[in-house]
């Protein structure tokens, strides 16, 4: 199967976790590369769901290494916990299936604080950020005031890099009303105590995974968010932090470029958006309400309605190019089943000009209004939980076929529902 990454071509959620999981049958290392527990990446397996959040979505097949990479930003606390909370479920996570690079940096109390303070400030033009404490991490690691998971290992180093970031918030937090000052000792003492039980999958992650890639094994590199969301080619400023595009993926685990075979980008059928910022296809009108009742589309870390809207070319033509991809892979192709008639949106109106390529220019992309085309839905004859391409009805075959058509790239898989099962390779 070679070595693939996966990437989101849209504003996240488009169904990382599940089409990882399903690739992780045939490959023996599934590695995070950035972002942290703003991600929510859902497996559904029975009657069973498992949402991850910072483990990456392999964790649930025996007998396959996940790496946190060093392009993670991880709250320890958060990381405990979805530990316990997969070994409560009988999911062993030990040394052998799990190790967290030394290099990562911590979110830390104050990334908390400052997130919420930076979006309350900004009123109507917040962000929606997931108050993760993401932005705010990414800042202190570019600032080079960041708290490392090996810090945790040198508590002298630790305590001095803590009472001086400490020092400097509170100056910060002494402006903001009703917010009490950060004591140092206390949040040493917490931390310490999360390094005690981290410290076994604490590894130099970079060398696992090149001996890994050496030796022959295959592995899957699990972007989080999305190509719309990444930090240089997303909507900014609404986007996240990090590198979600595929070049994250190098620096995010220390690989080279060379090693890489496939990237695969993960597109819903529509669109939908969490937070806030700029979406030229959305829909507020009942077919939005629609989609997002039939597609449940409520964010899975922090169950916020997501926008929805019809599938767009502008956008994905943008993902396939800033990531290379190689292939796609549409989900919830099923959520389309009772529309008679599907729209997509294959260029932008700006003024008298008509845009093909995605704008990076804020305002110009506000000012923008989507160029529809309608296709034939294939209402009636549903593809739920087909598992064939040959038995999907006509009508979808059309659709998967216009995409590839549009976007010069094959759809290499099609999911149909929320199971591992529902899912079709080609
Ligand atoms: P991720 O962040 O990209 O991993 O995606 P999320 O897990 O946040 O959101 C995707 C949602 O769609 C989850 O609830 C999945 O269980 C669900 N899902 C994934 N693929 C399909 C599909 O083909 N059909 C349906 N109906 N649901 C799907
Ligand atoms: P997965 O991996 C969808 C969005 C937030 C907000 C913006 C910045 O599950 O696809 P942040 O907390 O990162 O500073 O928020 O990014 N966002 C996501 N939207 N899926 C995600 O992850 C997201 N992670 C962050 O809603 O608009
Ligand atoms: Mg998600």
């Amino acid at each position: 199967m070679g070595n693939i990454i996966i990437v989101g071509t849209q504003w996240g959620d488009e169904g990382k976790g599940k089409i990882v999981d399903c690739l992780t049958e045939k490959s023996n290392v599934v590695a995070r590369y950035q972002g942290g527990h703003n991600a929510g990446h859902t497996v559904v397996i029975g009657d069973e769901k498992f949402i991850l959040h910072l483990i990456p979505s392999g964790i649930l097949h025996k007998g396959k290494m996940c790496i946190i990479g060093n392009g993670v930003v991880v709250e320890p606390k958060a990381l405990i916990d979805e530990i316990a909370e997969l070994e409560k479920r009988g999911v062993k996570v030990t040394r052998d299936n799990l190790r967290v690079s030394k290099n990562s940096h911590l979110i830390m109390p104050y990334h908390i604080l400052l997130d919420g303070w930076k979006e309350l400030k900004k009123g109507s033009k917040k962000i929606g950020t997931t108050g993760r404490g993401i932005g705010p991490c990414y800042t202190t690691k570019a600032e080079r005031s960041g708290i490392r998971m090996l810090d945790l290992f040198w508590p002298e180093q630790f305590k001095e890099k803590l009472k001086a970031n400490i020092s400097d918030i509170n100056c910060m937090l002494e402006q903001i009303p009703g917010v009490e000052k950060l004591d140092a000792e206390l949040i040493y003492n917490d931390y310490i105590a999360y390094g005690k039980k981290l410290e076994k999958f604490v590894d130099d992650t970079d060398i696992t995974i090149n001996e890994a890639i050496k030796s022959g094994s295959n592995c899957l590199f699990e972007g989080a968010q999305g190509t719309l969301l990444d930090v240089d080619h997303g909507t900014y400023p609404f986007v996240t932090s990090s590198s979600a595009t595929a070049g994250g993926a190098m620096t995010g685990l220390g690989v080279g470029p060379k090693c890489v075979d496939e990237v695969y980008g993960v597109a819903k059928a529509y669109t939908t958006r969490v937070g806030e910022g700029p979406f030229p296809s959305e829909l507020s009108d009942d077919t939005g309400q629609l989609l997002r009742e039939k597609g449940a589309e409520y964010g899975a870390t922090t169950g916020r309605a997501r926008r929805c809207g019809w599938l767009d070319f502008v956008v994905l033509r943008h993902a396939v190019r800033v990531n290379g991809l190689t292939g796609l892979v549409i989900t919830k192709l099923d959520i389309l089943d009772d529309m008679e008639k599907i729209k997509v949106c294959v260029g932008y109106k700006y003024g008298n000009e008509t845009l093909r390529d995605f704008p990076k220019e804020l305002p110009k992309l506000e000012g923008c209004t989507p160029v529809y085309e309608e296709v034939d839905g294939w209402k009636g004859q549903a593809t739920t939980g087909v598992r064939s391409y040959d038995k999907l009805p006509q009508k979808a075959r059309d659709y998967i076929a216009l995409i590839e058509k549009t976007l010069d790239v094959p759809v290499v898989i099609i999911s149909t529902g929320q199971d591992r099962d529902d899912i079709i390779y080609r």
